[in-house]
C-alpha cells in the first residue's frame, strides 16, 4: 500500500544521491515541481489541499512536531513510523525535502494571513506596537515609482523615480521639483531604472550626488544591453553638472537580462559601497572576473582601495568586497561599529538578512534556503550551507521580497534606537530586526497593509522614512503620543 504513494522517481537513496553528486545529469532527470511533489507524496494522507485525512491537517496553524524549518525537515526525513507517516529521507533528494518544507510555509503564510493582525494604519489612527506607538504621515503623493531617498543637509529630499527623472522634494513634501536637468540617461528596463541616490556625507563642502543606475543601450536587433552603474554628480540651478563614472563596468558585462540591479549607498570614511546585482547570471555571482552578484567599496571618487580583498589577482574585479549574492536591495551600516549589513532577495522563499564582511562569499546560488519560481530545486544549488560560505543572520521563507534596509539610529523613538528596518515589496510589510552579538535577538512586522515597500531611510528630524510603491507615497513614522523614557534595565 505504502509503495504506491512512493514518488515514481527516484526510488532509491542511491538515485537521489547520485542526482545530487551530478548536478549535470541531475538537469537530464526529470524534476517535479513542488506542487506536484506535494500532491503525488503527501496529498493522499495530508489531503490534496492540507485539509488532512490520514495524515493531519497542515492548514490547523500550528505545527504537532515542531515549528522550526528544522523540525518539519526531520517530520519529513524520518516521519513517524509508529503514528502512520513514512521516512522521505530515502526516496526524496534533500534539496526536494527543503522545497516542500517552503511549500509548507508559503501555505502556512497564506492561511495567516487572512487573520493577521499585523498593524495596518489609518489616517491619524495611532498603531501600538511591542515598544512604541507611531502614526504613519504621507508626506507626498504624485511621483511615478519613486524608488531612491537622500536627504540634503537642510532637510530637502533627492528623490529618484525608476523612469528617470530626479527630483527635490521639500522637507514638508508638498513641493516636489521638475526632473533635474542633464541627469545621465538611464534603461527603464525590467527591475531596472534609476534606483539608489545618495548624498555625500561632506556635501555641504563638496556637493557630491551619487546616482545608481541601470546603464545601456539598445543594440541594432533592439535588444536591450543593461547593468548597474554607479556615477556622481552636482546639481546646480536645476540641472545635473561635473559628472564623473564612479564605476561602469565593461562592456562585455553588458547584459539583455531584466533582473537583479540592486543598487543602494553606504558612504563611510572616505569610501562608497554599493551593489550589482547577479542579473540573473546564477553562477556568475561566485566569479570574482565579473561585477554582478557582488557588493563593491571604492574610494568615494570611484578608485580601488588597495587593501581591498581581491586586489592584485589577475583579472579580477578589484572593486569586490563581497560576493555570491543574489538581488541586495537593502545596504546600511551599523554606525556604531561600522559594520555593513544588507538585505537580498531570494528566489521562491530564501530572502537573506547578512552581515557583510571583507572578502566573504554569501554563497549564492550554491547554497540557498529557497527554491526555484517553478517549484523545481535551484539549479546549481546543493543545499543551505557549505564549507567557506556564509550563513545569512536570518532568512525568510516564504519570500518577504526584501527591500530597503536602514539602522535607525534618531531619537524619535528612543526604544528603536539601534535597531534594523527592513522593508519589503511582495509583503509590503515593515520588520523590526534587532541584533546582539551578530545574532537576530527579535523580530517584529510593525507595519503592513499600505503597499510595497522600496526605501527605508533615517530621517534628520529622528523619524523613519519610507517609500512606497503602490500607492506611490513618501511617508513617514512620527512617535504617536508622548515619546515615553526608556525604563532601566531594558534593551
Ligand atoms: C501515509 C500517510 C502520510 C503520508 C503519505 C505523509 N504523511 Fe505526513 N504525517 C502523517 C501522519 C499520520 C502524521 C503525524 C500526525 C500526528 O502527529 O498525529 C504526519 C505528520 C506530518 C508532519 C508534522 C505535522 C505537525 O503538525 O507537526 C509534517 C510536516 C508532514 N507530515 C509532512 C508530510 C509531507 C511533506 C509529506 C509528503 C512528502 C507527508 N507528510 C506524507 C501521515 C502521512
Amino acid at each position: 500500500m505504502l509503495k504506491t504513494r512512493l514518488p515514481r522517481w527516484p526510488t532509491a537513496a542511491g538515485l537521489a544521491a547520485w542526482l545530487l553528486l551530478s548536478p549535470t545529469l541531475a538537469h537530464a532527470a526529470p524534476r517535479p515541481k513542488v506542487e506536484d511533489l506535494y500532491q503525488q507524496n503527501c496529498a493522499s494522507c495530508h489531503g490534496t489541499n492540507f485539509e488532512g485525512g490520514l495524515g493531519t491537517s497542515l492548514s490547523k496553524g500550528y505545527w504537532l512536531h515542531g515549528s522550526s524549518d528544522e523540525d518539519l525537515t526531520r517530520a519529513i526525513n524520518q516521519g513517524f513510523p509508529d503514528l502512520g507517516m513514512p521516512p522521505w529521507e530515502s526516496s526524496l533528494a534533500p534539496d526536494q525535502v527543503r522545497s516542500l518544507v517552503v511549500f509548507l510555509r508559503e501555505h502556512e503564510q497564506s492561511e495567516a494571513a487572512k487573520t493577521a493582525a499585523v498593524p495596518a494604519p489609518k489616517r491619524d489612527r495611532s498603531v501600538v506596537t511591542k515598544y512604541q506607538a507611531y502614526k504613519l504621515e504621507t508626506l507626498t503623493s504624485g511621483l511615478h515609482t519613486p524608488w531612491g531617498l537622500a536627504f540634503l543637509p537642510d532637510g530637502r529630499m533627492l528623490v529618484t523615480e525608476k523612469a528617470g527623472p530626479l527630483r527635490v522634494v521639500s522637507a514638508d513634501g508638498k513641493q516636489i521639483s521638475e526632473p533635474v536637468k542633464d541627469t545621465p540617461p538611464v534603461m527603464d528596463h525590467g527591475q531596472g531604472g534609476l534606483m539608489a541616490v545618495g548624498v555625500h556625507p561632506d556635501y555641504a563642502n563638496n556637493g557630491w550626488i551619487y546616482l545608481g543606475l541601470a546603464d545601456g543601450w539598445r543594440d541594432e536587433k533592439n535588444e536591450v544591453k543593461t547593468i548597474t552603474a554607479i556615477v556622481r554628480g552636482r546639481i546646480k540651478d536645476g540641472a545635473w553638472t561635473d559628472q564623473e563614472w564612479i564605476y561602469r563596468p565593461g562592456k562585455p558585462f553588458y547584459t539583455g537580462a531584466g533582473v537583479h540591479f540592486g543598487t543602494r549607498f553606504v558612504f563611510d570614511k572616505g569610501y562608497v559601497y554599493f551593489v550589482v546585482g547577479e542579473r540573473g547570471g546564477g553562477l556568475q555571482a561566485q566569479d570574482l572576473k565579473r561585477p554582478n552578484g557582488k557588493i563593491f567599496r571604492l574610494f568615494d571618487d570611484g578608485k580601488v582601495p588597495p587593501d581591498n580583498p581581491f586586489v592584485g589577482q589577475p583579472g579580477v574585479e578589484e572593486g569586490i568586497w563581497s560576493y555570491g549574492h543574489r538581488n541586495p536591495q537593502g545596504l546600511t551600516q551599523d554606525t556604531r561599529d561600522g559594520s555593513i549589513w544588507e538585505t537580498e532577495h531570494g528566489p521562491r522563499g530564501g530572502d537573506e538578512f547578512n552581515h557583510i564582511r571583507k572578502g566573504l562569499n554569501y554563497g549564492w546560488p550554491v547554497i540557498t534556503y529557497g527554491m526555484d519560481y517553478d517549484g523545481r530545486p535551484m539549479p546549481n544549488s546543493e543545499g543551505t550551507a557549505r564549507e567557506g560560505m556564509e550563513q545569512p543572520v536570518k532568512y525568510w521563507t516564504p519570500s518577504i521580497a526584501a527591500c530597503g534596509l536602514t539602522f535607525y539610529n534618531g531619537d524619535r523613538f528612543p526604544r528603536w534606537k539601534h535597531d534594523f528596518f527592513a522593508g519589503s515589496l511582495k509583503a509590503g510589510e515593515l520588520h523590526r530586526l534587532r541584533v546582539a552579538d551578530g545574532k537576530l535577538t527579535e523580530e517584529e512586522v510593525v507595519l503592513s497593509g499600505v503597499g510595497r515597500i522600496r526605501s527605508v531611510e533615517n530621517g534628520p528630524d529622528g523619524n523613519l522614512y519610507l517609500v512606497f510603491n503602490g500607492p506611490d507615497i513618501i511617508a513617514r513614522l512620527v512617535p504617536a503620543g508622548p515619546v515615553e523614557p526608556v525604563p532601566a534595565g531594558t534593551p
